[in-house]
């Protein structure tokens, strides 16, 4: 519970998702409250309990050819999304009936005083003990953001130790569940009432928030574009099917946990059965001296990302930057892949903001 919640207001929010639901929007699911009908050329399907999405295509009927659309209609559909206009600016604020949030995860939004046209957005989780609070006074999302224009997403874990559920089926299945879940439904809601651009949907995160921004770039590569994980692990490394949400996987985190990159990659397409379209960019970074997630970790994550991408496992290139401390090396296997380790550095590797912005293509 936060101090500060009993200021904040829902109000306004609640009226933005009466109506219709965009394209890719949710239309049903358990626990939502918003519309059920979709707009024109889309359909609502059914993808599980908890989600339905407004998907391109199939048995929405035409528009009568008898009354074309007249320039003085007010009919909202079709309009710019002013939604972001109720979230009030350079704040911390935390919103609710975001979408499908299994796990009741919270969160919170920063907008910075002057948007960008159609925005890029960045959802940035925070650590094991962490909150979205700690992330967002800890880190300099929300301060760039007032420099380039683009909207941050903190997500608050709801678990006891506030670590990220990253180990259970549910999460590691796209639109399965749990609070990767929670965390997609926020962007996507971003995406459909706050005019986001859907191709500048990127994900960060440090330590659990690393973990989860793995979840996310395997489970919804259809939601982010770029994912950039802070000292974690590869995706599904943390798997615990059958145990607590945010259970610790110690096989994983000593760096015990050694596949093949075939086999890594494998547990990435099986968590979106089907999914065809492209693969969110991705940059890891790990400390050689992390005792809480191994650094071999780094090295199962390059195999993972490597071979989702097709890539050579030897590096095109691997130098030391000019920016960066003595020790780190950037290596590149590829424009979609970097993998940067800090020599002697522990848990977890100082965040280098600035330098992420350029990566996802916004500074
Ligand atoms: C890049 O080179 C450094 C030594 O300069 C080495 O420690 C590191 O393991 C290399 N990175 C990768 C991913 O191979
Ligand atoms: C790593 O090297 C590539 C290729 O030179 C470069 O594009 C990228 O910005 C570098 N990454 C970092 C984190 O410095």
């Amino acid at each position: 519970m936060f101090a500060y919640a009993s200021v904040l207001s829902f109000v306004a929010l609640a009226s933005l998702v009466a109506g219709q639901s965009a394209e890719w929007g949710q239309c049903g699911g358990i626990g939502w409250t918003g519309p059920t009908t979709c707009v024109a050329g889309t359909t609502c399907v059914e993808l599980n309990s908890y989600y339905s999405q407004c998907q391109p295509g199939a048995a929405a009927p035409p528009p009568p050819s008898s009354t074309p659309a007249s320039p003085t209609s007010s009919t909202p559909t079709g309009s710019a999304p002013t939604g972001l206009s109720s979230i009030p600016a350079s704040t911390l604020h935390q919103i609710t009936n975001f979408g499908s949030n299994p796990n009741n995860i919270g969160m919170f939004v920063y907008k910075p005083a002057k948007v960008a046209s159609k925005p890029p957005l960045i959802v940035a989780s925070h650590y094991c003990s962490g909150t979205a609070q700690a992330y967002f006074t800890g880190s300099k999302f929300a301060q760039l953001a007032e420099t380039y224009g683009y909207v941050v997403l903190y997500p608050n874990s709801p678990h006891s130790g506030t670590c990220w559920d990253v180990s259970s089926d549910e999460t590691l299945m796209h639109n399965g569940g749990s609070d990767s879940l929670g965390i997609a439904s926020a962007a996507r809601f971003a995406i459909s009432n706050w005019g986001v651009d859907p191709d500048r949907v990127f994900a960060v995160g440090t330590s659990s928030g690393a973990m989860m921004t793995s979840v996310l770039a395997g489970a919804y590569p259809d939601v982010f574009k770029a994912g950039i994980v802070d000292s974690g692990v590869a995706f599904g490394c943390f798997a615990l099917p059958g145990q607590p949400d945010d259970s610790w996987n110690s096989q994983c985190s000593t760096g015990e946990l050694i596949l093949t990159g075939q086999q890594w990659a494998q547990k990435v397409f099986n968590a979106y059965p089907g999914y065809t379209g492209a693969r969110p960019k991705m940059q890891v970074w790990h400390g050689t001296a992390d005792t809480t997630l191994y650094p071999q970790n780094f090295f199962e994550e390059i195999k993972q990302w490597t071979t989702v991408f097709g890539y050579s496992s030897t590096p095109i290139s691997n130098v030391s930057e000019s920016y960066l401390p003595r020790g780190y090396s950037n290596a590149t296997y590829g424009p979609q892949f970097q993998a940067i380790l800090a020599q002697g550095v522990g848990h977890t590797v100082p965040l280098f903001e600035q330098q992420y912005l350029e990566f996802l293509g916004i500074a």
